[in-house]
């Protein structure tokens, strides 16, 4: 009760900002068209090939906003090229921070260097794109997120399976738009609270089409999670013993972290849900309090990942337009009543999800070696929990020094459908420091190339456990 009247008023000094800032933005934006003929926001051939909406629900028209992004150079014909769809955390944050900050084909630079009075975000190539040889989709998903619309604030989902739901209609409603997309092998990816929607959306795939004729099933082919948030319970008792190894605290400070791990454990096994998840967001803080570090996300940056640049580049009424986009809605890169609405959710583990998708599909782990919040560490300690007959050879597989283009970017450990990699040089939001072994890693899963292969187990044992 005490915290309520704190987060009101909170909430009213972030609309009075809010309005302040369009005040602000409104006069820039219309001096500076008074002055000069505006520079298009996009360059040549960096808008999406489609973006807008797909509605979830026909009754209220609440909808989730996407960009698509055709493969630049597939090897393969369009109807075969496979289809990767990405799904941003949060809970509330915009898969726009993945568009535009991390994997798509254009990134948000600022230009401030040019001249240090003024600065604009521009948009620059991304070195890495997912879509090089795969098709890319990016959903702003819950709805009530990003540029996603929630038409009445009870229908924005409280728990995967409601979440599952709409992102069900939404993917199969973008299928349709063209029949190229009909038969493409489908590959969910995410990070972060994506370590929730992926196994939630692949769990509800795989159920649905033992009850769809073969023609209306989704072509799921597999399930990719970037420092994933998926067990909690387990991940939650790991970070003062990581930050202890690390350097990062000391003994005393590992007790004090211990205790409050023990804590949001036991608030977990009552099924106390918002405070359970109180008690994470209190180990984070105290965490981020301790070390003093600019981000819990990557140890090693002295100020946190630049995705301010995606909402200042996101706000821009022509980018909007260019997007098709709502223009009422004031883009943020995380909403809050998304994130209170998935509060009780925080918690709850979706581990068996994974444990069924990996034994009817294939699933890919990856974390950048750097991050504090769902590391290597926080999803190691779950994944060895996990009952699936493959995961004793799993375990015992050879952790493999994974080279791209003759360097060093990490390890890959595989047995049959599961694949974890460590990055090496990167945090939590991996694609933007590691854009090239992020791409080759995406890419070498997908199509089973290299250590991505399964000719390795085959070499080690004749006989495969399945
Ligand atoms: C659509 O929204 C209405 C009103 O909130 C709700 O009653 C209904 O269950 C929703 N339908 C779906 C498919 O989500
Ligand atoms: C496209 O693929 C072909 C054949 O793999 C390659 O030779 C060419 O360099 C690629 N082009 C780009 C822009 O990546
Ligand atoms: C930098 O921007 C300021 C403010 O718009 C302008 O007055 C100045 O001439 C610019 N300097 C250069 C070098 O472009
Ligand atoms: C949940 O935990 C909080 C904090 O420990 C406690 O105040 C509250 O009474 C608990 N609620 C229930 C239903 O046990
Ligand atoms: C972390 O520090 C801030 C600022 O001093 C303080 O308000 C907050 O209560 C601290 N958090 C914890 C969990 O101790």
């Amino acid at each position: 009760m005490m915290e309520e009247p704190k987060k009101t008023n909170c909430r009213n000094l972030k609309l009075l900002l809010l309005l302040l800032f369009c005040f602000i933005h409104f006069h820039i934006s219309a001096s500076s068209l008074s002055s000069t003929t505006s520079s298009p926001s996009f360059p040549s051939g960096a808008l999406p090939t489609k973006s807008g909406y797909l509605t979830v629900n026909r009754t209220t028209n609440s909808a989730i906003f996407y960009t698509f992004y055709e493969a630049q150079n597939s090897s393969s014909s369009l109807s075969q090229t496979p289809l990767l769809i990405w799904l941003q955390g949060g809970p509330g944050c915009s898969s726009m921070i993945g568009n535009f900050f991390e994997l798509g084909p254009w990134r948000v630079s600022s230009n401030k260097n040019k001249n240090k009075s003024e600065h604009h975000v521009v948009l620059e190539q991304n070195p890495g794109p997912w879509n090089r040889i795969f098709g890319v989709l990016f959903l702003d998903n819950p709805i009530g997120t990003g540029f996603s619309i929630a038409s009445t604030p009870e229908e924005i989902p409280r728990d995967q399976f409601s979440v599952a739901k709409h992102l069900f209609t939404a993917i199969t409603s973008f299928i349709e738009l063209d029949p190229v997309f009909k038969s493409r092998p489908i590959y969910i990816t995410g990070e972060s609270y994506a370590g929730k929607y992926v196994p939630a959306i692949g769990y509800y795939i795989l159920n649905e089409n033992t009850q769809l004729k073969v023609s209306q099933r989704v072509n799921l082919a597999g399930v990719a999670i970037g420092d994933g948030l998926t067990d909690p319970v387990t991940q939650v008792v790991t970070h003062a013993a990581n930050a202890y190894f690390i350097g990062l605290i000391n003994e005393r400070q590992k007790n004090q972290l211990e205790k409050v791990q023990l804590e949001a454990v036991k608030l977990t096994q009552t099924g106390n849900w918002s405070a359970a998840t109180d008690a994470r967001n209190r180990i984070l803080d105290l965490l981020e309090n301790m070390t003093g570090l600019a981000t819990l996300y990557d140890y090693t940056k002295k100020v946190g990942y630049r995705t301010d640049l995606v909402t200042e580049f996101l706000q821009n009424t022509e980018v909007k337009n260019a997007l098709g986009a709502k223009e009422s809605i004031i883009f943020e890169e995380c909403s809050d009543v998304v994130g209170d609405a998935l509060n009780e959710d925080v918690m709850k583990s979706v581990k068996y999800m994974v444990e069924f998708l990996v034994s009817k599909s294939k699933v890919l782990l990856y974390q950048g070696q750097y991050d504090l919040r769902d590391g290597v560490v926080q999803v190691e300690a779950w994944v060895k929990t996990m009952k699936w007959n493959g995961i004793g050879k799993f375990l015992n597989a050879e952790r493999n020094i994974w080279k791209v283009d003759g360097e060093l970017a990490g390890y890959v450990q595989k047995w049959e459908s599961l694949t974890n990699v460590v990055v090496l040089g990167a945090g939590h939001i991996l694609p933007a420091d590691q854009a090239v072994h992020s791409q080759a890693m995406i890419e070498d899963w997908v199509l089973e190339r290299g250590l991505f292969s399964n000719l390795q187990e085959k070499k080690l044992s004749p006989k495969s456990s399945f």
